[in-house]
């Protein structure tokens, strides 16, 4: 035999001298959610080992994240039933929780990267990411009022704006309207390549934002997010997000789209973020808990493939157990 590929097989030293792809802090941006109330800690049902906090205690927590070399964070709010409507009302007031959240960050770490989501379903009585109206999700009400949103974000200090509702042509709205008011170095992080997964199911746990029964709208996201069957369609999606200005796209969920991910990356030029899901994490957590896999050397496999597929950024709510994994 002329070449045995063992060789370079046979020890630690030899493996690491030729591994192509390292996990490091700065691979993570960390989704963090947060509610009203002081103290308050609150495990997920669905999401064992994770929690949503309220302001004070979210101080406490980007610090420990910033000590262990996270740097970006993704904030999401659980809004109370009764500041829910059907346009999304509260998600443009100035004093609201998302605006609230951005300052305490900035206030505990300066320097800490935030990034949020834009999205009506938090705000929405209907569990949707538009507008629901004449039995449809009326698109472009939605996109005028998430461009509002987005800019509500920057004015409160938001670094990276990151759109997850998937209508058409928001991030022209966004990106236009950010320009006219000069907030110019605000990012926009697209949810470009979104797809209407099952894996969302623990996430709208955390933020009580399932889709409601409705008598003429599918109680699912359907008709804007995109059919798991698709392919090409990744592509047009993104292509035009970032004609329209996005800074960073995204496929989501994670581990079963790792396709698209390489995809893109023949094709696009500008960063591409995963978003390993609530389910992928549940998953895990789930099979790790009663004996049937191994939580942290299946985590690290899974990290490592979504990085090795050609993702730059890497939003998991497993961040803070990998870095520490990585010592
Ligand atoms: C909704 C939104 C969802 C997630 C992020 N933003 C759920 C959905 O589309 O219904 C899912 C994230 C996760 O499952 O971890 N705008």
């Amino acid at each position: 035999m002329l070449i045995r590929n063992r060789r370079l097989r046979s020890s630690e030293a030899m493996r690491s001298l030729v591994r192509e792809t390292y996990i490091t802090p700065n691979d993570f941006l960390v989704p963090l959610f947060v509610v009203e109330g002081k103290g308050v800690k609150q495990e997920i049902d669905s999401m064992p080992d994770y929690y949503r906090y309220s302001l004070d205690l979210l101080t406490k927590e980007v610090k420990e994240l910033w000590a262990m070399g996270l740097k970006a964070v993704l904030l999401f709010v659980k809004v109370p039933d009764n500041l829910k409507d059907n346009s999304g009302t509260e998600a443009l007031n100035a004093d609201g929780l998302m605006q609230r959240a951005i300052k305490t960050v900035k206030d505990a770490c300066p320097d800490m990267l935030v990034m949020t989501d834009v999205a009506l379903d938090p705000y929405s009585k209907f569990g949707h990411d538009g507008v629901v109206g004449n039995g449809e999700i009326v698109n472009d009400d939605t996109t005028a009022i998430l461009a509002e949103m987005g800019l509500s974000h920057a004015r409160a200090g938001a670094d990276v704006l990151a759109p997850s509702d998937m209508m058409d042509g928001r991030i022209f709205e966004m990106r236009t309207l950010l320009e006219d008011e000069g907030f110019y170095n605000t990012g926009i992080m697209s949810y470009s390549a979104k797809y209407a997964s099952s894996f969302y199911g623990p996430f709208r746990d955390a933020l009580d934002s399932a889709p409601v029964d409705l008598k003429d709208i599918p109680k699912d996201k359907k008709t804007y997010q995109m059919d798991f069957a698709n392919r090409d369609e990744a592509i047009k999606e993104t292509l035009m997000d970032i004609e329209e200005g996005a800074d960073i796209v995204m496929v989501k969920p994670g581990l079963c789209y790792l396709d698209i991910v390489r995809d893109l990356r023949e094709v696009v030029n500008v960063p591409i973020a995963v978003y390993q899901v609530s389910g992928e994490y549940a998953m895990l957590k789930a099979a790790a808990e009663k004996g049937w896999l191994d939580h942290d050397s299946v985590m690290m496999e899974q990290i490592t493939a979504i990085k090795r597929a050609g993702a730059q950024v890497i939003a998991s709510y497993f961040a803070k157990d990998v870095v520490k994994l990585l010592g």
